[in-house]
């Protein structure tokens, strides 16, 4: 099984064939390795408009300038996360349901972690879990030609080992790792944490086999199963000066977020610059 690598360069080389060897088979569109760059989005989102395949794979060691929602920086230091930006280009019915695919990302992320025993949740709209601490973010960017979706770019950020968990000056929300709460797989050259060529291929793997029920009521239903905090108080920050409290009932057919206000009228919270905490 591979080892997760030190940064440097014959290390990143070491890195990208690593990736690619794990990778075989499983990206149709290509596949583009960094060992640094300013952001994997940023490279997608050029390659998606100059004609990037489906499931094409921007891949990067460390990023200079990854961008996370509502205009934050997204921490990716050298040799400890992934950060991976995937084009994918809505087909039929997809290009009604744009909306799921960061719900798409981030149930596959649930899935993929589960394969190692680690349970996760999705914090509505775009972050995962472990134990009520971020391990993921996901930014999802849309290409359009004209009124209609030419590709969709999920970016996703997953904190792997220790070193890619944020100064705590830097995080709006307790942070951890998927080496800090998972297991130790052992193989016949000794225990060592899940590498994250592993856990990349079975993430896409679980994206391609979710993708194929996006527009199915089980994806909504295991997507709104994976929520966190659901039957909780949450606060919610959005387009409004003022948060406002409600208890997370569950999710609309487009993937918007249903809440009981206290004096019981039932809301519904849809995608955007908007994010939540439990109370
Ligand atoms: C968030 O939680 O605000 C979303 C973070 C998304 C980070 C990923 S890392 C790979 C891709 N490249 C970027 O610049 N951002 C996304």
């Amino acid at each position: 099984m591979a080892r997760t690598s030190t940064p440097g360069p014959s290390s990143s080389n070491h890195l990208e064939a690593e990736f690619k060897t794990a990778l075989q088979g499983i990206l149709p569109g290509g596949l583009r390795f960094f060992a640094s760059i300013g952001s994997t989005n940023d490279e997608a989102l050029a390659w998606a408009s100059d004609g990037a395949p489906d499931f094409s794979l921007v891949i990067a060691n460390e990023q200079t300038k990854g961008r996370g929602r509502m205009g934050r920086r997204w921490f990716t230091p050298p040799g400890s996360a992934l950060a991976f930006s995937l084009v994918l280009r809505p087909q039929g019915i997809e290009r009604e349901k744009v909306g799921l695919f960061s719900g798409l990302g981030a149930l596959a992320l649930v899935d993929a972690l589960q394969a190692f025993d680690i349970t996760a949740q999705v914090k509505w709209p775009n972050d995962v879990l472990i134990g009520r601490k971020k391990v993921a973010g996901i930014l999802v960017e849309t290409v359009w030609l004209g009124l209609e979706v030419d590709s969709v770019v999920l970016g996703m950020g997953v904190n792997v080992s220790p070193d890619s968990i944020p100064p705590p000056e830097g995080l709006n929300f307790p942070a951890t790792c998927v080496h800090a709460e998972g297991p130790v797989l052992s193989a016949s050259e000794g225990p060592h944490p899940i590498s994250r060529a592993l856990l990349l291929k079975t993430l896409l793997e679980a994206i391609q086999r979710r993708r194929a029920m996006l527009a199915s009521d089980t994806f909504l239903r295991a997507w709104e199963s994976a929520l966190a905090f659901r039957g909780e108080s949450v606060r919610v920050w959005g387009s409004d000066a003022e948060p406002f409290a409600g208890q997370i009932l569950g999710l609309e057919p487009d993937g918007s977020l249903q809440l009981r206000l206290p004096g019981g009228t039932i809301t519904v919270i849809h995608f955007g610059e908007v994010h939540l905490r439990p109370i």
